[in-house]
């Protein structure tokens, strides 16, 4: 697979799904044209903007001028920024501004920020006056790849999370690339765990361009986009044939029973980020696939070592404060992915590698050889 060299023109993925298709439009400055988009797909409409403080420091007022110079009029509510915004508490604050800011069943939600933002205001736009259209404008490459696309909106319950949510497709997807200039570095990357998921799974030849092509993807470019572009391409494909989950869109998890584990153990804190965990877990669902002998230990090691390339974690012992908190022991790693959503009646579900580009969902996973691996993982070396 080559990335085309240059290209100015936006790129656009369709969402096939009948009448509630909404396309992803994908490019340098295409924040600029949300307006004129919004003003085509729904004349007359008005908007408000849910964005964090961090989110509306860069980009609140561009996204209201790009609104104004299509005489869209919008108002602006600003939640906390991080995973305890997926609370109760501001789902209730949103949704009370939105009724205060007389946004009504024809009008429209914006969601200006990464995949909390998205996931909350996608949420109030679902249940506010029964559902009202929303936007999705992804400023993380984690929420442009992943969590922007696809129509899974919710906030966290005390007891998991997103326990509380619906599917909810948006009308329209702006990943705008010159948006994740403003990332940290290891913001960035943990977006790209996400990015080359999409390989592992389902694309080989993407994988094999990945490992050609990753520094100029961090470097920002056609590259960028390309890699944008063709994530969103596979989580559409498998979107569109599978919306509510129940077959091949599990194949998007791969990596995630590990992670949530990894995730849930550090207290979903700044020591171990989503795609970090993400990271993690696709290397050790690697390496369980290739130790019940499903694909072989060079695959596995492949798939380390492009991950560790790009400067993800890959080991469990990479998470700061490894030792402490139980992360060293198999068993505590097991009561943690026992409270995932992917057990059922104490059987797991595990997203496993036939080969790079080809994972198969295996459900029914008896929790001994689990345990047995992860436990040799945590006395052998790295
Ligand atoms: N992030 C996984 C999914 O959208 O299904």
């Amino acid at each position: 697979m080559t990335a085309p060299l240059k290209h100015t023109d936006p790129v656009v993925v369709d969402v096939a799904l009948g009448d509630r298709a909404y396309d992803i439009v994908i490019g340098r400055d295409v924040l600029s044209s949300l307006g004129s988009r919004i003003a085509a797909l729904r004349p007359g409409v008005r908007a408000a903007i849910v964005t964090d403080r961090s989110v509306a420091e860069h980009w609140l007022e561009k996204t209201e001028a790009a609104l104004a110079q299509a005489g869209i009029a919008s108002s602006r509510i600003i939640v906390e920024e991080g995973e305890g915004s997926k609370s109760y508490a501001t789902l209730e604050k949103v949704s009370e501004a939105l009724i205060s800011a007389k946004i009504e069943r024809n009008d429209l939600v914006i969601a200006l920020g990464g995949g909390v933002v998205g996931d909350l205001a996608g949420f109030a736009a679902a249940i506010l006056r029964r559902g009202v259209d929303f936007v999705q404008v992804p400023t993380t490459l984690l929420a442009q790849v992943d969590s922007s696309v696809g129509g899974k909106t919710g906030i966290n319950s005390p007891q998991g999370k997103n326990l509380v949510g619906a599917f909810h497709q948006p009308v329209l997807v702006i990943a705008d690339t010159a948006v994740l200039d403003t990332l940290s570095p290891r913001q960035f990357r943990a977006g790209y765990a996400e990015v080359a998921k999409y390989g592992v799974l389902g694309d080989a030849a993407f994988f094999s361009w990945l490992e050609a092509n990753h520094a100029d993807i961090f470097k920002g470019g056609a590259a960028r986009e390309h890699a944008i572009a063709t994530s969103c391409r596979a989580k559409a494909a498998i979107v569109a044939r599978d919306e509510r989950e129940t077959g091949d869109r599990a194949l998007l998890n791969l990596g995630h029973t590990f992670g949530h584990a990894l995730e849930a153990a550090t207290g979903f804190s700044d020591r171990l980020f989503h795609g970090e965990g993400v990271a993690i877990g696709i290397v050790l669902a690697a390496e369980f696939s290739a130790s019940l002998g499903m694909i072989a230990s060079s695959d596995a090691v492949r798939i380390e070592r492009h991950l560790a390339e790009a400067g993800l974690p890959t080991h469990l012992q990479h998470i700061a404060g490894f030792s402490q908190e139980g992360l060293a022991d198999a068993d505590t790693l097991m009561a943690l992915m026992a409270q995932d959503k992917k057990v059922r009646r104490g059987k797991l579900t595990f997203i496993l590698l036939e080969a790079i580009g080809r994972a198969v969902i295996a459900k029914d996973v008896e929790p001994a050889p689990v345990r047995d691996f992860l436990a040799k993982k945590l006395a052998g070396n790295k």
